[in-house]
């Protein structure tokens, strides 16, 4: 079976020629899954059902690519992505009657229907490392350190890091919370005799009026970020310990992906490709009960992942005694 990539995602089958390659074995040596990134480019902008144009006004593109899509003359496509990009790339494949496998991927871990997404285990790696390096700095100085993580709306990085990083409190956007009982919290362990504090904030956790706070980048696309240094000097007024935000940004998407996240590609990526050898389409691959298995992409797209606030991480980090700052 041959394959051609498309480059940066849809955006590749909207330039003229499509931007393709041939892909073979040599793209997949030893190398390339101690990668992070992609191989081929990507995007996370640009909705081609509401495509920017340079004038400023938005214009329906999804054709355009259907019909470069077929043009290529190839049998199927194989989307990587996470639960946004999944839902354009099934769209465009109803539309575009397009033979279509998703493969979930994405640090946010908040994809449908799959326990989990490649990308995910990495990231929660690099946020504990974080909590690791922050720790002894914290205990150097009494302070309260804030680490402000990704996950978009879902909060499984900051609930798992927070978790394996020995967090006091985790903060996510499935939990409301107030700084009254995040402040109760820190006062306890400084009554326990602990000189410092470890809090972990998932980034669409949303400030006291409700808001989330939001980064508004060069040409007006807007991603969350900010909640941390929101919080920090509440909580210095609140406890009276030095607080310090630390923003741990793209270093999460990065770097070498770990075991586990090899592992899951590889075994996703054979399964996809077995679904198209046995003329299955329309499905997603996904990871369920210790197994690779497929489901419907149009039930994952009805399906957001968000952190289940009745489940075990839940439940253990409460045991644990980890604040969520609700109570
Ligand atoms: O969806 C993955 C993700 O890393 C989110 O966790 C984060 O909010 C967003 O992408 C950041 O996007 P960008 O790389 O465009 O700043």
């Amino acid at each position: 079976m041959a394959g051609l990539g498309v480059e940066n995602g849809t955006a590749g089958l909207l330039q003229t020629p499509s931007a393709v390659r041939e892909l073979s074995r040599d793209d997949f040596d030893g190398f390339t899954m101690r990668r992070g990134g992609t191989i081929l480019g990507t995007t996370n902008s640009g909705d081609p059902f509401h495509y920017p144009m340079p004038d400023g006004s938005f214009k329906d593109r999804s054709q355009e690519i259907c019909d470069a899509f077929h043009a290529l003359g190839v049998d199927a496509l194989i989307g990587i992505g996470g639960d946004g990009s999944l839902d354009i790339l099934s769209r465009l494949s109803t539309q575009g009657d397009i033979k279509f496998i998703g493969i979930p991927k994405t640090i946010d871990n908040d994809v449908g229907l799959t326990d989990f997404a490649v990308g995910f285990d990495t990231a929660v790696e690099v946020a504990t490392e974080a909590l690791d390096r922050l720790q002894p700095t914290a205990a150097s100085h009494d302070r309260v350190m804030i680490l402000e993580v990704m996950g978009r709306d879902a909060g499984h990085i900051a609930l798992s890091a927070g978790i394996a990083g020995g967090a006091d409190v985790i903060l996510i956007p499935e939990i409301p919370y107030s700084v009254d009982h995040i402040a109760k919290k820190i006062r306890n362990v400084k009554e326990e005799g602990r000189n410092f504090a470890l809090m972990v904030v998932s980034e669409a956790v949303t400030a006291q009026d409700g808001e989330k706070r939001e980064v508004v980048y060069h040409g007006g696309e807007t991603r969350y970020g900010g909640i941390a240094d929101y919080l920090a000097p509440q909580i210095a007024a609140a406890t009276g310990f030095e607080t310090r935000a630390t923003v741990l940004g793209h270093v999460q998407r990065g770097g070498s992906p770990n075991h586990n996240d090899r592992l899951l590609a590889q075994n996703l990526g054979v399964y996809a490709v077995d679904l198209i050898a046995k003329g299955s389409f329309n499905r997603m691959v996904a990871w369920q009960n210790r197994e690779v298995t497929d489901v419907d992409i149009q039930d994952v797209v009805k399906t957001c992942h968000t952190v289940n606030v009745d489940g075990t991480r839940v439940h253990t980090a409460r045991a644990l005694g980890i604040s969520f700052g609700d109570q």
